[in-house]
Order: structure tokens, then C-alpha cells, then sequence
């Protein structure tokens, strides 16, 4: 899950990463009176998840609070890289002497951790990693060894930090490992890390990630997702711990294992063409040991998508046997009928693998309408998209 700048913040002043106050508002009226809290100059910014804002008009100072009200009505009603701006964060302004980047991050591809770090900070470090690549110093971290005094100042040489600034950089970088760590975080940017005249070291932005496979270390995390944002066929999805992405098409999609999934999404992209261009409404991975309550769940939330035309039930029998799957699909029709949710769009089902054709056979003598059997993927894919089209 990735952090508004605000929410970052807030994690970085819990574990001593020194950075600046600032509230978070959502009309110009109540900028104005944030600013009028902070006085003299401050800043407003757009809270997107997304990069480059300043670029995008997202970043303005303010020289006082009436300026703050009008920047803030400016700002919210921008769209950034298609997300709509609803909340600002209003922040004093700081005179900068000179802007760094410094991040940690998950580095998958080497199995480890890797802190980046550059003295050419503030702009976008994207550029610096193609047009500079020897200003942007990587030192990877080990996750036994973590973030030590002395891996700090590795890092700070290696950067080139100045001299002068070598020890506030490192306490700066121990304390964004403590967040990192503290908070099961794949990622933990700043940038700018800004110089001030007065030679202090102040994190002026931050960029958090979190690994939502340690939520359930995290219970405290619930109160960081955006319920204003957040999809509610997703919600719904993720209380029922079901694998679940809104996509915007028309065709329902379940399957049982990521990897089948994501290929049964292109195959039906691809067949949907020949049909007006018929899309996947989701992604669905009920996992390999579905049972009927799994698939009574994700029929469920797949039939209160109000977009869904039609639903492909695309199941691999493995260790779950293709009849137990065909008993589930029945049970959770049956399921959905007692609670009053009548199946009124076409299901295409298409069972392979362990056991298919028992998973068949229960299928066709259970004589459900507006069920259809697939002998091929490539056959269900073209059929649902069919019938979603509605030909
Ligand atoms: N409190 C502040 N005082 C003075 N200048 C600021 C302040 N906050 C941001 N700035 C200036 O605005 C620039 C852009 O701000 P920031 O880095 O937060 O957004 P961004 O880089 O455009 O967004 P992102 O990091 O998401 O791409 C900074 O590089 C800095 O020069
Ligand atoms: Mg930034």
C-alpha cells in the first residue's frame, strides 16, 4: 500500500526522521486557516499517490493566508497523472540551500534490500539513474546487518555527501531504515532531503510503501487506507480475503491460481476484439483450494459489479480435483440463491486438469440455467466475450 506524503510524514516524525509539521486539508477555507496557524510563508501541496507533482502545478508556495486559500482551490481541482486532487498539506516553507535524494527500498531482483542515495536531489531520480548514473549511488543492505553507523556513512560516502553535513545524513538514514523496518515498508523515499542555510538536514518530502503481507503485524496500518478512494467491490473483497482487482471491463473473471488468471485476462482481452471490444472486469484468484464457500464469495462480489455482462469460471484441477470444483460452483449458486442473489448473467465455466471430466458430468446433470461448459480455454474466453457483447 502506498502512503500519501502526509501519512509518510507522519511515520517519519514517529521514528525520528526529521521532518516538517503540516496539516492536511481539504477545502481553500481551511488552508487559509492552517496557514494563518503556521504564518509567513508555507507551502501547499497536492496529496496524489503519484510522482512529479511539483511539475504538475501540484507544489506552490504561499506567501500568505489568503494566497494559501487561493494555491489550495487552485490545487484541488487538479488532476495528477488521472487522480483527482481532494486534499492538500499545508507545511511552513524552508529555505533551501541544497536538495538530496536518499531512499531504501526491496530490491527483489537481488534478493535484498538496497539503499539509493545522490547529491543531485529534487529533481526526478529516474533521470539522474539514465543521464548520471555515477551520481546515484546504490549500496545494497543485507537484511541480517540492517542499517549500521557504519553502513550509514558508507552510504553518505558513497554518495558524496559533503563533509560537513556526513553526521546528520547518517542519523537521517538510520532513522529511515528504523521506519523501514519498523513498519514493513518496501519503500522509504525522500526527495528532496533538503540542506537549509542553516546547514540543517530536513526530509521535505517522503514516499512510503507498505507490505501488505505484514499487515497482520500491523493492525494500527488500517487507519492509513483511503476509504474515500478506495474501491468498494475491492473492500468488499479484501474482508472476505479474496484476491481481488476491479478492472474496467464487462467480463466477470475466476480463476484458481495467479499465473492461470492473468493469461486467462489476455485471452479474453484478445477474443473480447472480435466483439467490440469486450474487456476483463476483474482479476480473481480464488486460489488452489477453493472451496464452495470461496466461490459463492467470489461469484458474489463478481455479481454486484453492475459493469459485469457475463462471468468465466476458468479452473486448472490440481490438487483440488475439478469435481470438487464443480461441487463448489453448485453449492455457491445455491448459496447465492438463499441469500437472494439470483445468477442473471451467463456463466461460462471450463474445467481441465485433475479429475475434469467428473467436474464436467456434476456440472451438466445439475442442469443450471445460463450455465455454459467450455472444452478450451481459447473456446470459454471467445463464448463469454460473446455473451457479454450480448450476441
Ligand atoms: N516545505 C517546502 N519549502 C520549500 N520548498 C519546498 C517545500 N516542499 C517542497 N518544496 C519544493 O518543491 C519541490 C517539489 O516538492 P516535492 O518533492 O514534495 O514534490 P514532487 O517532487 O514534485 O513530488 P514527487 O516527489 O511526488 O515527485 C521540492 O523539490 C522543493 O524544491
Ligand atoms: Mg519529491
Amino acid at each position: 500500500m502506498d502512503l500519501y506524503e502526509f501519512q509518510a510524514k507522519q511515520l517519519f516524525a514517529k521514528h525520528g526522521v526529521k521532518t516538517q509539521s503540516g496539516e492536511v486539508v481539504a477545502t481553500a477555507a481551511a488552508a487559509k486557516l492552517a496557514a494563518e496557524k503556521f504564518g509567513g510563508l508555507v507551502v501547499v501541496k497536492a496529496q496524489v499517490k503519484a510522482g512529479g507533482r511539483g511539475k504538475a502545478g501540484g507544489v506552490k508556495l504561499a506567501k500568505d493566508p489568503q494566497e494559501a486559500h487561493d494555491r489550495a482551490a487552485d490545487i484541488l481541482k487538479l488532476n495528477i497523472k488521472g487522480l483527482q486532487v481532494n486534499k492538500v498539506l499545508i507545511t511552513p516553507a524552508e529555505d533551501i540551500a541544497k536538495e538530496f535524494y536518499v531512499s531504501f527500498l526491496l530490491d527483489r531482483s537481488n534478493r535484498s534490500f538496497l539503499a539509493m542515495a545522490s547529491v543531485e536531489g529534487g529533481v526526478e531520480i529516474e533521470e539522474v539513474a539514465v543521464n548520471n548514473p555515477d551520481a546515484l549511488a546504490k549500496v545494497p543492505i543485507s537484511a541480517n546487518v540492517g542499517v549500521t553507523k557504519e553502513i550509514a556513512i558508507q552510504i553518505a560516502q558513497a554518495a558524496k555527501f559533503p563533509a560537513e553535513i556526513q553526521d546528520q545524513v547518517v542519523e537521517m538514514l538510520q532513522a529511515m531504515w528504523k521506519v523501514f523496518v519498523a513498519e514493513d515498508a518496501t519503500l522509504v523515499e525522500v526527495n528532496p532531503l533538503v540542506q537549509t542555510p542553516a546547514g540543517q538536514i530536513i526530509a521535505l518530502d517522503g514516499k512510503v510503501s507498505l507490505d501488505e503481507n505484514a499487515g497482520f503485524r500491523h493492525p494500527e496500518h488500517a487507519d492509513l487506507v483511503d476509504k474515500d478512494t478506495e474501491d468498494p467491490l475491492e473492500a468488499a473483497a479484501k474482508a472476505k480475503d479474496l484476491n481481488y482487482v476491479k478492472l474496467a471491463g464487462e467480463v466477470g473473471i475466476i480463476g484458481n491460481g495467479a499465473g492461470l488468471v492473468m493469461s486467462t485476462l489476455d485471452v479474453v482481452a484478445y477474443a473480447g476484439e472480435e466483439f467490440g471490444g469486450m474487456k476483463p472486469a476483474n482479476f480473481l484468484d480464488i486460489g488452489g483450494g477453493a472451496s464452495a464457500e470461496v466461490m459463492a464469495n467470489g461469484l458474489g462480489i463478481i455479481l454486484s459489479d453492475a459493469a459485469v455482462r457475463s462471468v468465466f469460471v476458468n479452473v486448472f484441477g490440481g490438487i483440488t480435483a475439478c469435481d470438487a470444483v464443480a461441487n463448489g460452483i453448485v453449492q455457491a449458486i445455491e448459496l447465492l440463491n438463499q441469500q437472494g442473489k439470483e445468477i442473471t448473467v451467463p456463466l461460462v465455466v471450463r474445467l481441465d486438469g485433475n479429475n475434469a471430466d467428473a467436474g464436467r458430468k456434476i456440472l451438466n446433470d445439475a442442469e443450471i440455467a445460463g450455465i455454459h461448459m467450455a472444452q478450451t480455454m481459447d473456446e470459454g474466453a471467445r463464448l463469454v466475450a460473446q455473451l457479454a457483447a450480448g450476441k
